[in-house]
């Protein structure tokens, strides 16, 4: 124990003194951010979480304190005590506690620093992967400090507003069956069991259905979810949900609910009032306005569909991919004319290149209506796309000729690009919406799968087509969506037995498949289970977006590369055979080494 903890106790945080404290004394503690020797005296940054006050060390205030001083470096970490004092005239107004400085009276150094890899500071340009090896020292930034306290804001205001409406806060387990389709599960040997693996939970949407069959009528949980997919930005192998499901509800109910979560979290955690109810879009709309389920609504351009008039246009590259099946979507963007320069319509080309499309169709509208750029189209067919499109002169017209999931993923994708090099995306903005009616199931090649997951209930009205038409069935299904990001989704299940039977019909899932795979939740389904839904919140997408974050590494305390490693423990790592041995696993010769 240190002797100066034993006898002091600290009594305010380095980001905590104000001009009215001044001839306080004080204890402090924290880290050495910078020290300046200026003749006489030594002037330190003491740095905790809450933030940075100067300490003053002059020879003749107090010697002893003054020798210690001269010795200090980058990081130690130390407690002083002192009395605060005005900086009167020469205040920095750039530090909340600059209208002060603490004169130190008494030190400890409680252990020094080595010299860090990077300095401990905000904008410094170090090299992601060293960050990460030396993460303790990375979360030391006052700028990562702030996200992960707004991520904890998040949970607690969570927490709280869950509670006060009744939401009992539940745990499920993590090692779980394995089930095949959905997300890919990492797997657990079972010693115990030899030969025999555990998934770990991709989600507790199995769990929390069957709390609702046990009558807890409103469940949540804070929890891990571990998938093993191919990371992105916003994409970790382990991840956070704010999981939810109710019982007696129906869409508008659930929806209602969660939107006074938003709204709370946004009043306490970030102090801006939303106005509710929140916008909804239906997924046709999404998808032929935007070309995506998860619309950027920061940006105010728009896609059109024109098949139509390019059908018989005489324009063969469109005419030839509509024969073959294929739609043709247009983007609209509004003159001058100067503002999308040719060199920005030809790098589209290249940006086009990674949706495997040949390239991107461009016309520029003329006076009169007339088109710069494509060559070849009759005059009825160019006047219905212009009409179509809202065109003036000035505007250029961007034509994506695909098949409809390829034209719409292109320019979608177009569309954000080109307001990100416009500048158009209205930063600072918050543009929720609830994306509602998407279609219960995929379907390509023939292959019907869940869209969301199996238990998800089809609208009411769609019913009737399970067997006749899936394609056609919507589902009764939501995704919270803000600027562009999926935040959450979920929807109201399935609780009658027979609508259940014939949805794994539609799925082509067997008898025996349904029993191997679901048969105790099957089996629950038999005894009174009540009408429910949920949904699930991306907890670190919240807290990226909630705390400025470009990356969800940001608001993660100790998070993955883009290969699943964690570059401070190094792991994975390969294990001793005494240890495979064990699990009765032997690995195969080929297995590529590191
Ligand atoms: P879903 O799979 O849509 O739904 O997940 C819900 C939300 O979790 C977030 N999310 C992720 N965040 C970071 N990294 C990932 N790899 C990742 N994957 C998903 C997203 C997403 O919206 N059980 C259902 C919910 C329900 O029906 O109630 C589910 O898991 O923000």
């Amino acid at each position: 124990m240190s002797t100066f903890l034993s006898t002091h106790t600290r009594t305010h945080s380095a980001g905590q003194l104000r001009a009215g404290d001044a001839g306080k004394q004080v204890v402090l503690t924290g880290w050495v951010q910078s020290r300046r020797d200026h003749g006489g005296c030594v002037f330190i940054d003491l740095r905790d979480r809450d933030g940075l006050t100067q300490l003053v060390f002059d020879p003749e205030f107090d010697k002893a304190a003054h020798a210690v001083a001269g010795d200090l470096r980058h990081e130690w970490c130390i407690g002083v005590t002192g009395e605060v004092r005005s900086r009167g005239e020469k205040l920095n107004d750039k530090l909340a506690t600059g209208a002060i400085e603490v004169w130190v009276k008494g030190i400890e150094v409680f252990s020094k620093s080595e010299t860090p890899p990077f300095q401990i500071e905000d904008n410094v340009d170090t090299n992601e992967a060293l960050r990460l090896k030396y993460r303790y020292l990375d979360l030391r930034r006052p700028a990562l400090q702030k996200k992960l306290m707004t991520r904890s804001a998040i949970t607690r205001v969570t927490r709280e507003y869950l509670g006060k409406n009744g939401f009992l806060e539940m745990e499920t387990p993590f090692m779980v069956k394995y089930t095949p389709g959905g997300a890919r599960n990492f797997l657990v040997p079972s010693r115990l069991n030899p030969g025999q693996f555990y998934a770990l939970a991709e989600s507790p949407q199995i769990f929390k259905q069957l709390l609702m069959v046990a009558g807890y009528e409103r469940y949540f949980q804070i929890t891990r979810c571990f998938r093993d997919e191919d990371l992105r930005l916003d994409r970790q192998p382990e991840f956070t949900q704010i999981d939810i499901e109710m019982s007696f509800v129906n869409e508008q109910i659930l929806q209602n609910m969660m939107e006074g979560l938003i709204a709370t979290l946004w009043r306490e955690v970030l102090g801006i009032e939303l106005t509710l109810p929140l916008r909804r879009m239906t997924y046709a709309e999404a998808m032929d306005k935007y070309g995506v389920d998860k619309p950027d609504l920061r940006l105010d351009l728009t896609l059109c569909e024109v098949t139509a008039p390019c059908k018989e246009s005489g324009f063969r590259v469109f005419e030839s991919v509509i024969q073959a099946g294929g739609i043709v979507k247009c983007l609209r963007v509004p003159g001058p004319a100067d503002r999308l320069p040719r060199s920005l319509l030809d790098s589209l080309q290249d940006f086009a290149k990674q949706f495997n499309v040949k390239g991107i169709a461009w016309a520029r509208v003329l006076e009169g209506g007339a088109w710069q750029g494509i060559k070849g189209f009759n005059d009825d067919a160019r006047a219905r796309v212009n009409q179509i499109a809202g065109a003036t002169p000035g505007d250029t017209l961007l034509f994506f000729a695909e098949k409809a999931k390829v034209a719409n993923t292109v320019a979608g994708a177009t569309r954000l690009h080109i307001g990100d090099k416009l500048g158009l995306i209205r930063k600072g903005e918050w543009q929720f919406m609830w994306l509602t009616d998407p279609p219960l199931f995929e379907i390509e090649d023939g292959e019907v799968a869940a869209a969301h997951h199996p238990f998800t209930s089809p609208r009411v009205e769609d019913e009737h087509l399970l067997e006749s038409d899936p394609g056609k069935v919507l589902a009764r299904a939501y995704d919270l969506v803000l600027n562009g990001v999926e935040l959450g989704g979920g929807s109201i299940r399935i609780h009658r037995s027979e609508l259940q039977d014939r949805a794994f019909k539609a799925l082509g899932i067997s008898e025996e498949e349904r029993r191997a795979k679901f048969g105790f939740l099957l089996d629950a389904f038999k005894y009174g289970p009540p009408p429910h839904g949920g949904i699930a919140f991306g907890l670190d997408r919240m807290a990226m977006l909630m705390a400025g974050a470009e990356s969800l590494r940001d608001v993660i305390a100790f998070p993955k590369t883009q290969k699943g490693s964690d570059l401070m423990t190094e792991c994975p790592t390969p294990v001793a055979k005494k240890q495979l041995d064990e699990l009765w696993i032997q690995l195969r010769p080929d297995v590529p080494q590191k």
